[in-house]
């Protein structure tokens, strides 16, 4: 190539005297992950990351070599965009004997990628440009942009630590209009740990009943409960199942975040929308993560329980120990694996807060300000982390706030 010729490419790629148009307005209203940003801010430091919620633990072996023999025999190929017919009627089945669910396989229960692709998709479905949906506060980061990036608009419904983090249902009701669609409902909780029992649960579809709204009952930590809760299905409820779309996901259950494998099940209309938009934006959900999903939900549950048992006993440590820091208030969770601490006695702004503790304890969390307004004071920290992980943060902690 002549020297002429590559300086007229360098000059002319990549500059250019038209101004390039900006970005989708759904775009730049997205907000920034602070899981993300705070996750990769700390990657390389002698800090103690209680950021994420994916699981220490590896994926069980069993589940493992199933996608390995299904890989080598050939299930590399794209499947149905629902998911492989094998998938959905073991979810079914799940569905039926463990939530009392009854759900036609093959019209009712659409695979994803992940409960993040099925609650994507599910707003994707469902909303039309202005529509309003109702979302916990503080929530999973992850609802509003979704919403947005739907054409909708989110509405955060405060939950209060004096009201154990569950919802009012008549402040819900005051905030319905009739732009207002859907309500998102998340127990077991992230990030507070709340369980709804079935009276509270029965409420919230009375309303929706009333209000004439759909609901997206979000079930990913349904295994992590403890000290005898045990979680309930929203669309069991006299009125949900035919305006529900009940989310699910092995992520949390199977430690499988990065297989990426959730579904969602609910009236055919919907689940043949959530189809079709799987089929234009991702094909299918991935081949090899199914076979891993089957053995999975059909193969033996003592490992999960496991994985439970040790989440408990973090949890029992842990919260303990926040609430030995003069100041600090953080009720035990019934359920989910984050310990949601009130600081706002020693610093109002979370941010700020995460911050200190990040320089001077070299611990990080994610600010309460990220899940919404009314998470402002709180810092979320996982115990998905290991107790060895839990106990030094712990200490660090201590150290630094005993120091004043
Ligand atoms: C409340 C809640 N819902 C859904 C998800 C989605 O998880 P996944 O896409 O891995 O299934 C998460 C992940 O953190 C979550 O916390």
């Amino acid at each position: 190539m002549s020297l002429s010729l590559i300086v007229f490419l360098v000059c002319t790629s990549g500059v250019s005297s038209l101004e390039v148009k900006e970005l989708s307005e759904r775009v730049k209203m997205l907000p920034v992950s602070a899981v993300r940003v705070l996750s990769d801010l700390a990657k390389s430091t002698d800090v103690i990351r209680l950021t994420a919620g994916d699981p220490d633990f590896k994926t069980p072996k069993h589940i493992v070599d199933a996608a390995l023999r299904e890989a080598e025999e050939g299930l590399t190929h794209y499947t149905s965009s629902a998911g492989l017919p094998q998938l959905r009627e073991a979810i079914a089945r799940k569905l039926k004997v463990e939530n009392a669910l009854s759900y036609d396989p093959m019209k009712q229960i659409a695979v994803t990628n992940g409960g993040t692709g099925a609650l994507a998709l599910t707003f994707l479905a469902l909303l039309n440009p202005g529509d309003r949906v109702l979302i916990p506060d503080p929530g999973w980061t992850n609802y509003k942009p979704m919403i947005i990036a739907a054409g909708g608009e989110a509405i955060g419904y405060p939950l209060r630590r004096v009201d154990g983090f569950k919802p009012n249902i008549s402040e819900i009701e005051a905030m319905v209009t009739d732009r207002t669609k859907v309500i998102v409902v998340n127990t077991p909780s992230n990030p507070t740990g709340a369980v709804y029992d079935k009276d509270l649960l029965g409420e919230l579809v009375e309303l929706a009943v009333k209000k004439n709204l759909y609901i997206v009952s979000d079930e990913v930590y349904e295994k992590v409960v403890f000290d005898g809760h045990s979680h309930v299905s929203t669309a069991t409820l006299p009125g949900a199942f035919e305006r529900t779309i009940t989310v699910n996901s092995l992520s949390k259950t199977y430690a499988m975040t990065g297989w990426r494998v959730g579904y969602a099940a609910g009236p055919e209309k919907v689940v043949s929308a959530i189809s079709a938009l799987n089929s234009a934006l991702n094909s299918c959900p991935s081949s090899v993560s199914q076979a891993a999903a089957i053995a999975a939900i059909n193969g033996p549950q003592d490992v999960v329980d496991k994985m439970v048992q040790e989440y408990r006993d973090r949890r029992n440590y842990f919260i303990a120990s926040l609430n030995e820091i003069p100041g600090v208030e953080a009720l035990r969770p019934a359920g989910a694996f984050y310990a949601f601490a009130d600081f706002s006695s020693i610093e109002k702004s979370s941010v700020k807060m995460n911050q200190r503790l990040l320089s001077e304890a070299r611990v990080v969390g994610i600010p309460g300000s990220a899940f919404g307004n009314a998470g402002e004071g709180y810092i979320r920290f996982s115990f998905a982390s290991s107790m060895e992980e839990l106990k030094e943060a712990a200490n660090r902690m201590t150290v630094t706030f005993r120091r004043g």
